[in-house]
């Protein structure tokens, strides 16, 4: 099952093994991760599940879609190329060892 690093924004870190075909949101919020509020469940109608991805990482990401860009616009100090909506995110073998960092806070 691949691990995810969560990083809040104070540093703590929290390693946790999400499965593949839940998302990144999912597999905070099923572990009590804090930081990702995820008020929408998932639905991508809500940008308080966003959160940056480790710039090692970002670019092995399938690419933002409109939906998801359009709603990350609501997102707290978004970062261009890094800022993603963790419920947007799907977690597969290949995202093993994914480390992602919180915002100070959502919205
Ligand atoms: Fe609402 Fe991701 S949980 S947009």
């Amino acid at each position: 099952m691949p691990k995810i690093t969560y990083v809040e924004h104070s540093g703590k870190e929290h390693v946790v093994d999400v499965a593949t075909g839940m998302t990144v949101m999912e597999g905070a919020r099923d572990n009590g991760v804090p930081g990702i509020d995820a008020d929408c469940g998932g639905a991508c109608a809500c940008s308080t599940c966003h959160a940056y991805i480790d710039p090692a990482w970002a670019e092995k990401l399938p690419p933002v879609e409109s939906m998801e860009e359009d709603m990350l616009d609501f997102a707290y100090e978004t970062k261009p190329g890094l800022s993603r909506l963790t419920c947007q995110v799907k977690v597969t073998d290949d995202l093993d060892g994914l480390v992602v960092q919180l915002p100070e806070k959502q919205i």
